[in-house]
């Protein structure tokens, strides 16, 4: 695993919004790009009000992301995810980000995370406080800000996380990522770039466009803009 990318800029699609009938083909896709982290979003239909991907999937797209010099960034909006992180880990995971809000013992559930061989991360809802970080910023690789409502691809940015985000940077150390998602798109990747995080996971403004190789290399642009 390159754990170099933690760190850097890197344009994160997320496949919730990619074509399933083909989604090798996809993922190749944003790759040839120069992509090279690949996000999926589990929702187990409790956390949040939908259903999507579980491990299975993940194990057959491994290797394709894998080959290809990428990582796979599991982002888990489940409840209780303690239950699952060992099967996500078997499966390929290289990075499991769970959510505060639906994790009884962070530092334990974080813990079996690293244990499992995988960065761990930790992810905040729009309205949920930066406080709920302070006592993991030691245990984590990277954190992830929400910029929607988890539970679906396309839905509009909430700007008003922007000012948490820039918090977050100042909160946590540099060898710790910072990750956003939602709603980020072209027209909204210049006000995340400002608030110093570095991890964009991109649904609909990727797979969602005609071509989603030039929308990724669209948004790349923007981030090699600042590096
Ligand atoms: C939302 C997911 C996101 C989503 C992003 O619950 O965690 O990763 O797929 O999709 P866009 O970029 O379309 O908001
Ligand atoms: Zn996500």
């Amino acid at each position: 695993m390159n754990n170099d990318f933690i760190t850097s800029y890197q344009l994160a699609p997320s496949i919730l919004s990619a074509d399933f009938s083909r989604l090798g083909e996809d993922i190749k896709r944003v790759m040839d790009t120069g992509v090279r982290v690949i996000h999926v979003d589990v929702m187990d239909g409790q956390f949040v009000p939908n259903i999507t991907i579980g491990p299975v999937v993940v194990e057959g797209i491994r290797d394709l992301v894998h080959e290809a010099g990428g990582v796979l960034d599991v982002h888990l909006m489940i409840d209780a995810p303690e239950r699952y992180i060992d099967d996500f880990a078997k499966a390929g995971s290289d990075w499991i980000c769970i959510h505060a809000e639906a994790c009884t013992h962070l530092h334990m559930t974080l813990s079996q995370i690293r244990a499992a061989g995988c960065k761990a991360g930790v992810s905040l809802n729009p309205a949920t406080p930066l406080a709920m970080l302070q006592e993991v910023t030691g245990d984590i690789d990277f954190a992830l800000m929400m910029t929607v409502n988890p539970g679906f691809s396309g839905q509009k940015f909430i700007a008003s996380v922007l000012p948490k985000i820039a918090r977050a940077r100042h909160l946590l150390p540099d060898e710790v990522g910072l990750e956003v998602d939602g709603g980020v798109a072209a027209d909204t990747i210049e006000a995340v770039l400002d608030t110093g995080a570095n991890l964009f996971v991109a649904g609909s403004a990727v797979f969602g466009a005609t071509d989603p190789g030039e929308a990724a290399r669209g948004l790349m642009a923007a981030m090699a803009a600042r590096a």
